[in-house]
């Protein structure tokens, strides 16, 4: 082999060699940056929080009081003064229509998702394995967004305990053998 032919493919080499350890150090540089101190998420703290914690209540609580102990007393009459408020977006009779939400015939111990052929949310879709019992009704009716971060449902939620209960008590009853209470 010349020597100069020699030459050139040892610098084709050479050249090679740095240019894929450039590559490499300017990948690295761009694949590994930084990691900023701040983290990725927030906590939301719900803005009726405050307003709601009344007398006595220092600090705003976690979950909304369970309601399975009030459901005894509840009135399913009451209830149904309670789901006016949802009536602009519920039907709630047997067959009933989805509108702008779902059907809730039926709705207690129904998976999550339950209406065929309504566009839930992913959030709710996500749920479907989950049925609605009477605390996931609770919770879910005391603030949908925080209990199913990502609903569609655009209501701020039932503050009030006896409400929720009233208007749990009311789901309960649009059914052909409604569920036992707990
Ligand atoms: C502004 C319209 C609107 C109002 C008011 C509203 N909802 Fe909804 N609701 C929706 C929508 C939309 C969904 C579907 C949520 C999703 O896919 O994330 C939904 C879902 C639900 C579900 C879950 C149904 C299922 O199949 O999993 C329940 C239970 C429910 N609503 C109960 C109520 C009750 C009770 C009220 C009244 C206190 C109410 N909603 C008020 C729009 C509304």
């Amino acid at each position: 082999m010349a020597g100069s032919t020699f030459n050139k493919i040892f610098m084709a080499i050479l050249t090679a060699t740095l240019v894929a350890l450039l590559a490499g150090f300017i990948s690295k540089k761009l694949l590994h940056p930084h990691i900023p101190e701040e983290r990725a998420y927030k906590v939301e703290v719900p803005e009726t929080q405050a307003a709601d914690a009344g007398a006595g209540a220092a600090a705003a609580p976690a979950a909304p009081e369970p309601v399975a102990p009030l459901l005894a007393a509840a009135d399913a009459t009451k209830g149904q003064g309670v789901a006016k408020a949802c009536a602009a977006c519920h039907s709630f009779e047997k067959g009933g229509a989805n509108k702008v939400g779902p059907n809730l015939w039926n709705i207690v111990n129904a998976p999550h998702a339950h209406a065929e052929g309504f566009g839930y949310s992913d959030a709710m879709k996500a749920l479907h394995e989950k049925p609605w019992d009477y605390e996931a009704l609770n919770v879910f009716l005391a603030n949908p967004k925080a209990a199913i971060p990502g609903t569609k449902m655009n209501y701020a939620g039932i503050k009030k305990a006896d409400d929720r209960a009233n208007l749990i008590a009311y789901l309960r009853s649009l059914s052909d053998s409604p569920a036992p209470l707990p």
